[in-house]
C-alpha cells in the first residue's frame, strides 16, 4: 500500500533534493501536499521553490500551502549562506507557473490529519512551526497522525551553535511543543545525517544524468558540497523508502528552550523512557546507490 505523506518543509538545497526523491518514488508514497515554512530563507522563497521543484519534477499537480511566515517566539534566522539568496541557488530552475493552492498550511495539515487518522505520515523537514501550531490548535492532530518525521536536532553537536542544528534553533519552541505531544517521531538528527555526504564522486554522478531534475541537482550540490554536502532531509524521505539503510533506537529527546547558549539543543537519552525513536546509524553507500537509481529515473 502506498503510504499518505505531506512534505513540510523550508526548500533549501536538501529540502528540493528530498522532494525529488519522493516525486521519484510514487509505487511506495502518495504525496497529498508539500507546505511550505520560513527557515533556510523567507517564507515567500520557500513556498515558491517548492513549486518550482515540483514542476521540475512534473508533478506541477501537488497542492502546495504556505505556512508561517516566522518562528513561534524567536525572531527569524536563515540559512542563506548554505542555500543561496533565492534558496536554491545554482539551480537554473525557472519561476513557477503554478499558483499556491488556496488556504494556510497549518489548515491542511490539521484537516488532512483528521480526515484520515492513523493514515498520514509527515515528514518535517525544516523548522517545526507549522506542526506546532496545527498542535497548539488540535492537539489530537498527535494521535491521528500515522507519524511525523523529523529531520532536526542532534544526538552530538550543533551546526550553528556548538549545541544547537539549524531547524530546531530557528524554533526551539515549536520543536518542544512537538517532542512533547506524544506523536509517533522519528528523529533524523546531524549525528545521522553527516553520515550520509554529496562529494566530488556523487555528484559527477548525479551530474551524468541530464534529466532537467538532475541537471538542478548538480547544480545546487555543486555549491552545497563547499558546506560538508550532508544530505540532511533526504534522509528523513529515505526512513519511509529504505529503512534497511537506517539504524534507530528509542530515546528520549528533550528540546532547550532556555535562553542561553544552549537554547534549540536537543538532549538525546536512550535508557529513560521514549518520545521518539532516533537515528543513529545510516548504511551511506546504499543508500547514496538508491538515491541515484531513483534519480536516473527522471
Ligand atoms: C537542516 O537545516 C537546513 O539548512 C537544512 O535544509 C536541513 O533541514 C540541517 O541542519
Ligand atoms: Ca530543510
Amino acid at each position: 500500500m502506498r503510504r499518505k505523506i505531506i512534505i513540510d518543509c523550508d526548500p533549501g538545497i536538501d529540502d528540493a533534493v528530498a522532494l525529488m526523491l519522493a516525486c521519484a518514488s510514487p509505487e511506495e508514497l502518495e504525496i497529498l501536499a508539500v507546505t511550505a515554512v520560513a527557515g533556510n530563507v523567507a517564507l515567500g522563497h520557500t513556498a515558491a521553490n517548492a513549486r518550482r521543484v515540483l514542476e521540475a519534477c512534473d508533478r506541477g499537480d501537488v497542492p502546495v500551502y504556505a505556512g508561517c511566515p516566522r518562528p513561534l517566539l524567536r525572531p527569524p534566522v536563515t540559512a542563506d549562506r548554505i542555500h543561496g539568496e533565492t534558496g536554491i541557488d545554482g539551480s537554473g530552475l525557472p519561476p513557477p507557473t503554478r499558483p499556491l493552492a488556496d488556504g494556510h498550511a497549518v489548515d491542511l495539515l490539521r484537516d488532512t490529519v483528521r480526515n484520515a487518522p492513523g493514515e498520514v505520515t509527515v515528514v518535517a523537514v525544516g523548522p517545526l512551526t507549522n506542526l506546532a501550531a496545527v498542535l497548539v490548535q488540535r492537539p489530537e492532530f498527535a494521535a491521528e497522525a500515522r507519524e511525523i518525521v523529523v529531520m532536526g536536532g542532534s544526538a552530538g553537536p550543533g551546526n550553528v551553535t556548538p549545541h544547537a542544528e539549524f531547524n530546531f534553533h530557528a524554533d526551539p519552541h515549536a520543536a518542544r511543543i512537538v517532542f512533547e505531544s506524544g506523536a509517533s517521531l522519528a528523529m533524523y538528527g546531524l549525528n545521522i545525517t553527516h553520515q550520509v555526504r554529496v562529494d566530488d564522486q556523487v555528484l559527477g554522478r548525479i551530474a551524468a544524468l541530464r534529466s532537467p531534475p538532475a541537471r538542478a541537482a548538480a547544480g545546487m550540490l555543486e555549491r552545497y558540497r563547499d558546506s560538508g554536502g550532508a544530505l540532511h532531509d533526504v534522509l528523513a524521505v529515505g526512513h519511509l523508502l529504505r529503512p534497511d539503510c537506517f539504524g534507530l533506537e528509542a530515546a528520549l529527546v528533550t528540546i532547550d528552550t532556555s535562553e542561553t547558549g544552549r537554547i534549540g539543543r536537543s538532549i538525546v537519552e536512550r535508557g529513560s523512557g521514549t518520545n521518539a525513536r532516533v537515528g543513529f546509524d545510516a548504511a551511506a553507500g546504499e543508500f547514496l546507490d538508491f538515491l541515484l537509481e531513483r534519480l536516473a529515473r527522471y
